[in-house]
């Protein structure tokens, strides 16, 4: 039986793991759950899953779920020392890391830190502080699976290969629903729009990522950072249809993909329970239903945001770090509407452009780069505000 902590239980991928935990109750066990401040829907996760602890970012929310909760066994946790708290549970055997953003940096690594095994959907601390995460985990002895749908194909093509003869990684990228837009039309696209993803049901953050390309931004340094792999061979295909999930191309000219229906049920059960594969209802896929599979180069020039991810990764240190805070703050204040579509990029690249990167020899260094690029790329926001 493996003992499960799920970072971020309450999002998308948070809940889809525990469908995954529900339907294997004779394989897993949760232990701990996180959340932000929805409390309610943390209550009623651990009524059903009775893990012996919780935590919520916000001391509020914790707060009032432990009124709520006196009486159960479970121990309530709070703030980001609560996350870590319950992130290197003694009884935790493998940590799935599914916080939206940088603030899952913290309690990923604290995981990391106590040996725990970690199932990596948050692909933000890997972008922040990628090669101090992976240094950390050869020293604690500390796999990361990788969950997130792009990088599980990329790890599963690489299984039974010899690294020194891949060629080439490529990470496909389903375009997101703003794909066939002109840059003009991209100009007035409200977050109702751009939150309407073609193909993947995903929290917000991650869907605006997607409509900008950022996603794939983020992901190239995801992949430099997991698989070990330059920057000059990571490369970007856009297919439209998420059916090919990436592909390894190696020396002699093969290239190995995974292919599967859009689910992420299905990268998050491998990475759990790696390298067995679990009997999900799935259905079948049906390649001769979908017929056509298609590929395109990306668009660079509509996607700036694809080139600043891969800029970033050349320059290294901090840049990534301050490309990823920047991305937060700047998708934030589209959600909320304070800024436009297309001011997404140009935020980001300000903050980028003002930075002087440093290396990273420590979390706090990552940290710092964090809190500045926060502060610079929310006075870009708050000059372009309407
Ligand atoms: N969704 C997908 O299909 C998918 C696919 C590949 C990779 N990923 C990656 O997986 C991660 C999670 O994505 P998601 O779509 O599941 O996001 P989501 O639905 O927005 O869920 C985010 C989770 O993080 C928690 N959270 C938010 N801010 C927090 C904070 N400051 N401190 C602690 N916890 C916080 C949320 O708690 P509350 O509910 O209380 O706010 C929620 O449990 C992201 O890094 C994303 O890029 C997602």
């Amino acid at each position: 039986m493996k003992q499960i902590v799920i970072l971020g239980s309450t999002g998308s991928i948070g809940t889809n793991t525990l469908d995954i935990i529900a339907q294997f109750p004779d394989q897993f066990r949760v232990v701990g759950l996180t959340a932000g401040t929805k409390d309610e829907v943390l209550e009623a996760q651990l009524r059903r899953f009775k893990p012996a602890a919780v935590a919520l970012a916000d001391e509020n929310a914790a707060a009032r779920l432990q009124s709520r909760c006196r009486d159960t066994a479970v121990r309530i946790c709070s703030g980001v020392e609560g996350l870590a708290q319950v992130a290197q549970w003694p009884e935790a055997d493998l940590v799935i890391s599914a916080i939206v953003g940088g603030a899952g940096l913290v309690p990923t690594l604290a995981a990391i830190r106590a040996g725990k095994q970690v199932a990596l959907a948050n692909k933000e601390p890997m972008v922040m502080a990628g090669q101090l995460m992976q240094e950390e985990a050869r020293k604690h002895g500390v796999k990361i699976f990788p969950v997130d749908s792009e990088h599980s194909a990329i790890f599963q093509s690489m299984e039974g290969h010899r690294r020194e003869d891949i060629r080439r990684l490529i990470l496909t990228a389903s375009g997101g629903p703003l794909w066939n837009l002109s840059r003009e039309q991209m100009q007035h696209v409200k977050p109702e729009q751009a939150l309407r993803h073609p193909n993947w049901k995903m929290g917000a953050k991650i869907t605006i990522d997607s409509a900008t390309l950022m996603n794939k931004g983020l992901e190239v340094v995801e992949a430099r950072w997991l698989f070990d792999v330059p920057a000059s061979q990571i490369e970007v295909l856009v297919h439209r249809e998420s059916i090919v999930h990436s592909l390894v191309e190696y020396r002699d000219g093969s290239v190995i993909a995974q292919l599967g229906t859009p689910d992420m049920r299905t990268p998050i059960s491998y990475a759990m329970q790696y390298p067995e594969r679990l009997p999900l209802d799935q259905p079948p896929l049906d390649l001769a239903r979908i017929g056509t599979l298609t590929f395109q180069e990306p668009d660079h020039e509509r996607f700036p945001c694809l080139g600043l991810g891969y800029e970033a990764l050349r320059i290294g240190g901090t840049m990534p770090a301050t490309l990823n805070a920047a991305n937060e703050v700047a998708v934030a204040a589209y959600l909320q509407e304070g800024i436009g579509f297309l001011e997404i990029a140009e935020v980001i690249e300000g903050t980028m452009a003002a930075h002087k990167p440093r290396s990273i020899a420590t979390l706090d260094d990552a940290l710092e780069a964090d809190r500045w690029a926060r502060e610079k790329a929310d006075s870009l926001v708050h000059a372009r505000a309407r």
